[in-house]
């Protein structure tokens, strides 16, 4: 590799600030380089799990991995460990968005691991962010760590995340990684160390171009998404099939491209826009931004109230709900910011019917994160389970939904003429309710 020395690149030695999704995907990635990877996580579970070596959650590749290079070349600590000499120190803290409030962005975590890496810092050290972030935090940050360094000059980059769960391994490898620097010496740093880990690295002129790259990528699949939305609400106003008509309109025209409408949802997707919001001075172009937000939430808020309609026309007394992981595929067992939650608390007056299930998370897991009933795949999936659902709502898009079991399970509770409302469409069948045309007249 070009202008990388390769005896100091397999004695490179990284210290990750935070092992969730972010963190031990890097941290695994990272140990695949041959890099020496120290990782901080100050959760106590998430600790001793990792200790063990067993991933705290779902994620193809992580596992082996973990086990194979622990404590060989990757470290888990609840602190910093002193006296190494670290190439890089990496934040991969969680910004989360606080949404019972202001819809601000939290930066708490990100303000003390601040604190706790300051004294390991030298000259050498590149401290990278790679958490999302309101514009400018980079720079605010910088300041504060160059501020305490008596003297010594710590260079700073900002170098974001963007994979996909799911996929996050592959990602990590092939997705351009956008670095950038506080100091022309940060971002040649920042350069180096992703040059390693990645096949392509686009260097960003400043910190705020690089926070604001990351800002326009999630937030620009949120408008997208909304405007799919929009258009499905709109043809169903009209009585007719939103995803037919937008399929049409895509039909070999090359300046369409408009996406499947339904749930938009995940750790990020929900929180990102208000995070770019966060500075943003220029008010039409903040509304513009948070409608395109909200319009997706108040999607769930609309299937709601129209399944309630539905069971309450139709005399329904049991339920079940499948899919409560934010998406089904690619594959993962996430569950923040998934509208199957947000749904559930919508429908908490009805709980009492409903019994929750997921393929990617166990029955005890789902009950303790919901408090609602919920059933094993293995119980639901048997042949001599009793045929008694009257509604079945699948919320994800899970390929197991395509599988030879689930649809002999769905053909039984077909013939007890139960309604089934199939969000994503996953299921073959001639009688079910899609989001495409579950506000049309024709299901009342
Ligand atoms: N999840 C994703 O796919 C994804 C993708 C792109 C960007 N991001 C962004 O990356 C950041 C991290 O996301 P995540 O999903 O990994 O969050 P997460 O909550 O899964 O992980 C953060 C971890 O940091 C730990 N932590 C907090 N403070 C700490 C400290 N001082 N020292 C050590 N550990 C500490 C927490 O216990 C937690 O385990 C967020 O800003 C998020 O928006 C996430």
């Amino acid at each position: 590799m070009q202008g990388v020395n390769l005896e100091k690149r397999s004695a490179m030695q990284i210290c990750i600030i935070g092992l969730g999704y972010v963190g031990l995907t890097l941290a695994i990635h990272a140990v695949k380089k041959k890099l020496f990877v120290h990782g901080v996580e100050i959760a106590d579970e998430i600790y001793d799990s990792l200790s063990r070596g067993k991933p705290h959650f779902y994620e193809p590749g992580i596992g082996d991995t973990l086990n194979h290079h622990l404590n060989k070349n990757l470290f888990i600590y609840k602190k910093i460990p002193e006296k190494i000499d670290y190439d890089a120190i990496i934040i991969t803290v969680g910004t989360p968005v606080n949404f019972k409030h202001s819809n601000e962005p939290r930066l708490d975590h990100l303000e003390s691991s601040i604190e706790t890496i300051i004294p390991h810092l030298t000259e050498k050290t590149l401290v990278v962010l790679r958490s999302t972030v309101p514009v400018g935090t980079t720079r605010k940050i910088a300041t504060r760590i160059n501020n305490s360094s008596n003297g010594q000059l710590i260079d700073v980059s900002f170098c974001p995340e963007r994979t996909a769960e799911g996929q996050a391994l592959t990602e990590l490898q092939q997705l351009p990684q956008v670095v950038s620097g506080n100091t022309p010496s940060a971002l040649k740093k920042a350069e180096m160390l992703f040059k390693i880990l990645s096949d392509e690295v686009l260097s960003s002129s400043s910190l705020e171009e690089a926070e604001l790259i990351k800002l326009f990528n999630n937030t620009f699949r949120d408008s997208m998404f909304s405007i799919s939305n929009t258009f499905n609400i709109i043809a169903q106003s009209f009585g007719l099939d939103g995803e037919n008509v937008i399929n049409m309109a895509n039909h070999n025209y090359p300046r369409s491209y408009i996406s499947k409408p339904g749930f938009v949802a995940g750790p990020c997707l929900e929180k990102d826009a208000y995070i770019l919001a966060t500075n943003i001075k220029d008010e039409p172009a903040k509304i513009s931004l948070l409608s395109a937000r909200e319009n997706n939430r108040d999607l769930e808020i609309k299937f709601t109230n129209k399944l309630k309609e539905i069971v309450d026309n139709n005399q329904i007394n049991k339920i079940l709900i499948s899919g409560i992981a934010f998406k089904g595929l690619p594959p993962t067992n996430d569950t923040r910011g998934s509208s199957s939650i947000n749904i559930l608390e919508n429908l908490s007056s009805i709980s009492e019917k409903i019994t929750i299930h997921d393929f990617m998370n166990s029955a005890e897991a789902l009950k303790n994160m919901t408090n609602y009933e919920s059933i094993e795949t293995s119980k639901l999936l048997q042949n001599e389970q009793p045929i008694n659902y009257e509604m079945i709502v699948i919320l994800n898009n899970h390929p197991e939904y395509k599988s030879k079991k689930f649809n002999n399970f769905i053909e039984r509770q077909s013939n007890n003429k139960c309604i089934i409302v199939d969000v994503w469409g996953v299921l073959s069948l001639k009688e079910k309710i899609t989001i495409t045309n579950i506000f049309t007249e024709v299901w009342q």
